[in-house]
C-alpha cells in the first residue's frame, strides 16, 4: 500500500526550511500528535530539527482515544522527561493545562518573557490549526482536512498569552506497515490513493483484536470464526450496502466503517501504545 502514497518531497523540503527559519524566533515548541497513534504521528525529525529548543507534546483529540491508552501515554512522555498535555481541540479539554506546562518549561529554561512565542508544529491533519483556533478563541488558522496541504507561517494572538505561529505539516515516508495502517486508519493519508477496502478490511482486523465488543456492538454483527473481509461483508448486509443480485458495494460499507471509527462511534480507542 506505501508505494501509492505521494508523501510531498518538495513541501517536505519546504516545510523543514520553515520550520529551521522560524525556530530562532520562538520561546517554544508545541509537538502536536495524534493521541489515537501517537508514535504512528510523530514526525521523527522533528527533534532533531528543534535540537534543544524547549518543547512540550500535546497529546490531541484526547476525546477519541481510550482513557487508558491516554494514560499510557502521557507517563510514557513523562518518563522521558517531556511535559505532556492530554487534550481535545474540539471539547477544549485539557487547554489550561497546556498554559501551565507551557510556563513551566518556560521558567525553567530561564525565559521571563509575559507572551509566549510558539511554534505549533506536527504531521499534516494532527489538528494543529483546530488547535490554534480554539486557543486564541476564534477562527483564524486554516482548518482543512487534507493531508500534504502545506500553509504559510501566521502569528495568532492568543488571548496575549501566546503567539501561535502555525506551521505546514510534514509526512515523510514511512517504512513500516503498522505505522502506515495507523496513519491511514487516522485519515492523515488521503483514502483518494489507497484502496479503502483492504484499508478497512485491515481496520476491521486490528479492532478485532483490541475493541471486538466495540465492533460487535456498533454493527449488531456476530464475528466468531470470521476473517475480516467476511465481517465487513457482514456489516455491509446489516447497513444496507448491498447492489443488485445481492454484490456487496465495498467501497460504500468500507467508507463507512473508516468514517464511524474516525469519527469515534465505535467508542474512544487507541491503536498503539507505548512498549513496556
Ligand atoms: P492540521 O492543522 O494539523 O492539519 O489539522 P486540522 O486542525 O486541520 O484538523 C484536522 C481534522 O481533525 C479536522 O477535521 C478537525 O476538526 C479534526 N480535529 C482537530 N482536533 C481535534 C480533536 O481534538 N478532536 C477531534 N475529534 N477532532 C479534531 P475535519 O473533518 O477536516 O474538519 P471538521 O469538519 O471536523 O471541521
Amino acid at each position: 500500500m506505501t508505494e501509492n502514497v505521494n508523501w510531498f518531497p518538495k513541501h517536505m523540503k519546504d516545510s523543514e526550511d520553515l520550520l529551521k527559519k522560524n525556530l530562532k524566533a520562538v520561546n517554544i515548541v508545541f509537538e502536536v500528535l495524534d493521541a489515537r497513534a501517537p508514535l504512528s504521528s510523530k514526525d521523527m525529525n522533528i527533534d532533531r530539527i528543534i535540537g534543544q529548543k524547549a518543547k512540550i507534546v500535546i497529546l490531541n483529540k484526547c476525546d477519541l482515544s481510550s482513557d487508558d491508552g491516554n494514560k499510557q501515554w502521557v507517563s510514557f512522555f513523562n518518563k522521558g522527561d517531556t511535559e505532556t498535555a492530554l487534550v481535545s481541540a474540539v471539547t477544549g479539554d485539557g487547554l489550561k493545562n497546556i498554559t501551565n506546562l507551557a510556563r513551566k518549561v518556560i521558567t525553567k529554561a530561564g525565559i521571563k518573557s509575559k507572551s509566549i512565542r510558539v511554534m505549533v508544529a506536527g504531521i499534516p491533519n494532527v489538528g494543529k490549526s483546530t488547535l490554534i483556533n480554539c486557543m486564541a478563541g476564534k477562527k483564524k488558522a486554516r482548518a482543512a482536512n487534507k493531508p500534504g496541504v502545506t500553509r504559510a507561517k501566521q502569528w495568532i494572538d492568543a488571548k496575549s498569552q501566546f503567539e501561535l505561529l502555525d506551521t505546514p505539516g510534514i509526512l515523510r515516508p514511512r517504512e513500516d506497515k503498522e505505522t502506515v495502517l495507523n496513519l491511514a486508519f487516522i485519515g492523515t493519508i488521503n483514502d483518494d490513493v489507497l484502496d479503502v477496502g483492504t484499508l478497512a478490511s485491515d481496520l476491521i482486523e486490528k479492532l478485532v483484536g483490541i475493541v471486538p465488543e466495540e465492533l460487535c456492538a456498533r454493527f449488531k454483527i456476530d464475528i466468531n470464526d470470521k476473517t475480516p473481509l467476511e465481517i465487513l461483508e457482514t456489516i455491509a448486509a446489516k447497513r444496507g450496502c448491498l447492489m443488485k443480485g445481492g454484490m456487496v458495494d465495498y467501497i460504500r460499507v468500507s467508507g463507512i466503517v473508516l468514517s464511524e471509527f474516525r469519527k469515534g462511534r465505535l467508542g474512544k480507542i487507541t491503536l498503539e501504545y507505548p512498549a513496556c
